[in-house]
């Protein structure tokens, strides 16, 4: 089946669910406060809680903070885009989510499949890793750094698989198989290097990889730039199924609001390291409060 197939299958989930997280953030006179402290937003569903996350890098010679007192949660199924221009803080933020970089302040909680809620930033390296296989994705901006280019298609698949403790090489081939077809790669390429596919096919089996056990939560950083437009908007398909499909919680680092658009219940923006305005993505994009926000919508060329 072709993710294009599927008329019946909704453009984005309904908002719902998200709506009161949304009304929350709404001052009294029906304004947009534009930041509010997590424990405001928090939905009884919630997976992650970010809280006066900073990060300053030490070898920053002007001594500023790439991410500054972000505050969000992302409920279970829910969809977030982070967008803003480049240098805003969107890559360093994902990566203190996964706890590959240690925020300089503030707190990252993940509610793990147990429901057991944990500081991403006091795990061991051990047990990050562990959920960084299990219950996490992470689909990087340029594939060759997410991928082992030195290993078949079929193997990058199945590596996740085997870290989970599955040897069997009939089953691990037949869901190797199975993934490739999912996410539309030739079958008849499973052995075949990735460094011998496409941009767009790299980025297909990164999400493959990703996705095949099972994650709860996937982090991804604009995982369709640098992708010719054709491309780019036959994967943004493939993952906006897929995503639904999984009932998976996303965040999605994007500069394209259409992706935001496309993707995302609700939206994140950051300009220089802060986040400035978040909310029920149609209503940040349509109705936009901060002026950053209003010079992005309005920079966007109608189509
Ligand atoms: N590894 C690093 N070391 C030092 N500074 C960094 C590093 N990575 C990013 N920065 C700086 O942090 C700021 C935010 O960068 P980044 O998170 O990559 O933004 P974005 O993903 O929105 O383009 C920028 O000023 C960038 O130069
Ligand atoms: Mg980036």
């Amino acid at each position: 089946m072709t993710s294009t197939a599927t008329p019946s299958f909704p453009r984005r989930r309904e908002s719902s669910d998200f709506e009161d997280m949304d009304t929350r953030l709404r001052g009294n006179d029906g304004a947009h406060s534009h930041v509010r402290g997590y424990d405001e937003q928090e939905a009884p569903s919630c997976l992650l809680r970010v809280s006066g996350l900073s990060h300053r890098f030490s070898t920053a010679r002007d001594g500023r903070f790439a991410v500054q007192n972000a505050s969000f949660s992302v409920a279970a199924g829910e969809v977030v885009a982070i967008v803003g221009e480049s240098g805003s803080g969107k890559s360093t933020l994902l990566q203190c989510l996964a706890g590959r970089i240690q925020p300089s302040e503030g707190a990252v909680r993940y509610r793990d499949a147990q429901g057991e809620w944990l500081h991403v930033g006091t795990l061991s390296e051990r047990q990050r890793r562990q959920l960084a296989r299990t219950e996490w994705g992470y689909v990087e901006q340029h594939p060759a750094d997410g991928l082992r280019m030195g290993v078949s298609a079929g193997a990058n698949i199945g590596e996740r698989l085997m870290g989970q403790g599955l040897r069997h090489y009939g089953q691990l081939r037949h869901t190797a198989l199975d993934w490739m077809q999912r996410v539309e790669l030739d079958v008849a390429r499973v052995d075949d290097l990735p460094r011998a596919f496409s941009g767009g096919m790299r980025q297909r089996l990164q999400i493959a990889r990703n996705l095949v056990t099972r994650p709860r939560l996937v982090l991804m950083d604009e995982p369709t730039s640098g992708l010719d437009v054709s491309v780019q908007a036959k994967l943004l398909d493939l993952i906006r199924l897929l995503v639904a499909r999984m009932h998976l919680s996303a965040l999605v680092v994007t500069h394209d609001l259409g992706v935001a658009r496309l993707l995302a219940h609700r939206t994140l923006v950051m300009q220089g390291g802060r986040i400035v305005e978040q909310g029920l993505t149609d209503r940040v994009l349509d109705d936009p409060q901060h002026p950053y926000t209003q010079l992005l919508v309005s920079s966007v060329v109608a189509p």
